[in-house]
């Protein structure tokens, strides 16, 4: 007999988890992490865990803002710290979504803006731009009128197309809806030298998230950052959880965000490695590859099931992401930028299964 369950908001029945594909395979590429190991014991002597004490609530985390303040030329208290990117976007769609409120995405992009906004009680407006993914100022404008939304999404560069929404695009959108929340995701943005955070100075209305888990190599550490204006950032602060990033995190991410030398040094082996993927597919006449300006590269095929190539993958023990069910991505499927070892690996599997001569 099944049991009698409490019954959730009625929009939320049936909503699915985020799905990840987590199958085993020697060579992950599916989830655009940065894939050379990053051990903790990089960042924290025995003294500094020594002094980390777990039976008190974590401190202000006053180093970690200050190093981001540093960073990206602002003041501490324009930064709101989150665990994860995902949970300052929650955020964002619980202070300026919700009930009665729509957010507009340019699809198809980063799943979890949806999912989120669908979590906050809001409705999404999608405006499909699907691929090559391009945004102009116009059609950018025309959504953004037609859809009047709360909150306007712009993923720059975009995940999953790999490719960038300029500053003009994302300016006018801005200026153009003053009382709605134009939120700029710049999780891949250093492998493209991209940023927006210059502009929130003059435009109040727009706010920019990072990640930690991209170029600076600590997805596991989770931790992610909103940058506003500091009225904007106190909106934030006044439905933040108490203690939301741990005192390990606060103080492993206070030496991360002073590793810029290490970013650098990603960034450009990225570029290289991604030439080199990106060459490969193109090589291959059964696929069409987007350009992409970030660490994964997506690519359609032009026949064939996406489920059958990604299994073929598999056996090669190659773990890519199918992205089919995406809105605009029907035969796509997603490659992250590996190890150079990895790559290899990749470049080789993409010859096994297309049959194709592909290596430089
Ligand atoms: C565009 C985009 N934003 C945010 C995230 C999530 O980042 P975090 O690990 O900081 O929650 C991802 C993760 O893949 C992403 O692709």
């Amino acid at each position: 007999m099944s049991p009698i369950l409490p019954e959730p908001r009625p929009d939320l029945t049936g909503f699915a988890p985020y799905r990840t594909q987590q199958m085993k395979a020697e060579v992950r590429l599916q989830a655009n992490e940065w894939a050379d190991p990053n051990p903790a014991a990089r960042y924290l002597s025995a003294e500094e865990l020594e002094a980390l004490l777990l039976n008190r609530y974590p401190g202000a985390a006053s180093e970690l803002h200050a190093a981001l303040a540093e960073r990206y030329g602002v003041a501490p208290d324009q930064i709101v710290i989150g665990n994860g990117s995902n949970e300052v976007l929650l955020y964002t769609f619980l202070l300026f979504g919700g009930h009665g409120r729509k957010t507009l995405l340019f699809q198809p992009t980063y799943s979890m803006h949806a999912r989120l906004t669908q979590t906050a009680g809001g409705t999404v407006a999608d405006e499909l731009i699907g691929l090559p993914y391009a945004l102009p100022v116009e059609r950018a404008l025309a959504a953004a009128r037609r859809h009047r939304p709360e909150i306007v999404v712009i993923c720059s560069p975009n995940n999953p197309s790999g490719t960038l929404i300029g500053e003009e695009v994302i300016l006018s959108v801005a200026r153009a809806l003053p009382r709605s929340l134009v939120l700029v995701d710049e999780a891949y943005a250093d492998f493209a030298g991209f940023t927006v955070v210059p502009r929130i100075a003059g435009q109040p209305n727009l706010v920019v998230t990072k990640t930690f888990s991209k170029a600076r190599a600590a997805a596991g550490l989770r931790l992610g950052i909103l940058l506003a204006h500091p009225e904007v950032a106190a909106m934030y602060r006044a439905v933040q959880l108490p203690y939301n990033v741990n005192a390990i995190t606060a103080a492993v991410g206070a030496k991360i965000a002073r590793d810029e030398a290490q970013v650098r040094r990603r960034v450009e082996r990225n570029r290289t490695e991604r030439d080199r993927v990106y060459a490969a597919l193109r090589r291959v006449a059964s696929i069409e590859a987007f350009p992409s300006e970030t660490n994964f590269v997506l690519f359609r095929l032009k026949s064939g099931a996406t489920e059958d190539v990604h299994a073929r993958f598999l056996g090669e023990s190659v773990l890519l992401r199918d992205l089919s069910t995406w809105p605009g991505c029907a035969g796509c499927l997603r490659v992250s930028i590996g190890t150079p070892e990895e790559n290899d690996r990749f470049i080789a599997a993409l010859a096994a299964v297309f049959g194709a001569a592909v290596a430089a």
